[in-house]
């Protein structure tokens, strides 16, 4: 790991990219990458922090992915600004930032009518975020791909704040033998719990005070399906926490939900011998609000 003050460089293109890294192996160097959409939070700086304490060289990679955006969804609105983001990246002491346009990444269509390559990871992508953004993981598995490969790190950092991307990357990299590890980090949350994303900008003041109800009610659930023990009932303590999220403003739940920490399947009664965690998804005006928290009697959240 090399401590030396450093400038931050940037590559636009694949070509550029893979140069400088094809220099850093000459020199017999470990790289991680932390791949990105902006808006850079705190959770991205600590993405980043992590990378530069395992690797000698750390690229950041900056792209709002157009495939990974539903009809409809925010791709247009989508917060901007590289030049805040490079001059954090930089003060971070990250090595290489890639930004690349979107023609950079998919090229030009060879006809009009022929599809790209999609990284489908059945079971993992159409469940839960998958099952309300059909189609979006497969443009994040895609991405991640193409990312992984253009960059050939030996290390990647995701947040577990998206639990299910993480885990859908996680079994992508396993099963299309990627040689780069997955790291997940955890999640930062603001003094009252609210895990830090670059969709909290859509939180009008008064939505602000509530979006902390998410994560005490997760810790809620949590905590009475560990007491139940054997006797626990999931869907009876869903149900009570989706009350207890729109007693507290939110203008809908689309699920809160216990599964097992891997598989994503629905977990039904506590067992402490098996990963399990619990997912939430809820509108607030117009922010869509994610969360996560891990149900094991010793992990923190
Ligand atoms: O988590 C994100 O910011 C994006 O989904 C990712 C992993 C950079 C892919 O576009």
């Amino acid at each position: 790991m090399s401590n030396t003050p450093h400038d931050l460089a940037t590559a636009t293109t694949a070509r550029d990219l893979r140069a400088v890294v094809r220099d850093w192996r000459m020199e017999g160097l470990s790289v991680g990458v932390v791949p990105t959409m902006g808006a850079l939070h705190e959770g991205h700086l600590t993405l980043i922090r992590s990378a530069l304490a395992t690797c000698d060289r750390v690229v950041v990679t900056l792209f709002v992915n157009p495939t990974q955006f539903g009809p409809g969804e925010d791709y247009a609105a989508y917060p901007r600004d590289q030049e805040r983001d490079t001059a954090l990246i930089a003060d971070e002491g990250a090595h290489l930032l890639f930004a690349p346009s979107v023609a950079e990444m998919y090229g030009e269509p060879v006809e009009s009518d022929v599809a790209l390559t999609e990284v489908h990871v059945p079971g993992l992508d159409s469940v839960l975020e998958g099952a309300f953004r059909p189609g979006h993981f497969i443009g994040v598995a895609t991405v991640v791909a193409k990312l992984l490969n253009l960059v050939q790190a030996d290390h990647a950092f995701f947040g577990e704040k998206d639990y299910q991307q993480l885990q859908v990357i996680t079994r992508m990299a396993y099963d299309l033998n990627i040689p780069t590890e997955i790291h997940g980090v955890e999640t930062v949350r603001e003094a009252d719990g609210l895990a830090m994303s670059s969709r909290n900008v859509y939180l009008k003041s008064s939505e602000r005070a509530v979006a902390s109800q998410l994560y005490a009610t997760l810790q809620q659930l949590a905590d009475d399906f560990r007491a139940g023990g054997q006797g626990s009932d999931a869907g009876r303590l869903e149900l009570k926490a989706r009350e207890r999220l729109a007693q507290a403003g939110f203008t809908s739940v689309d699920y809160i939900t216990i599964v097992d920490a891997t598989t994503l399947a629905p977990v039904n009664v506590y067992d402490p011998q098996r990963p399990a965690r619990v997912l939430v998804a809820a509108k607030l005006g117009r922010a869509r609000l994610i969360d996560n928290i891990s149900i094991q009697p010793t992990d923190p959240a």
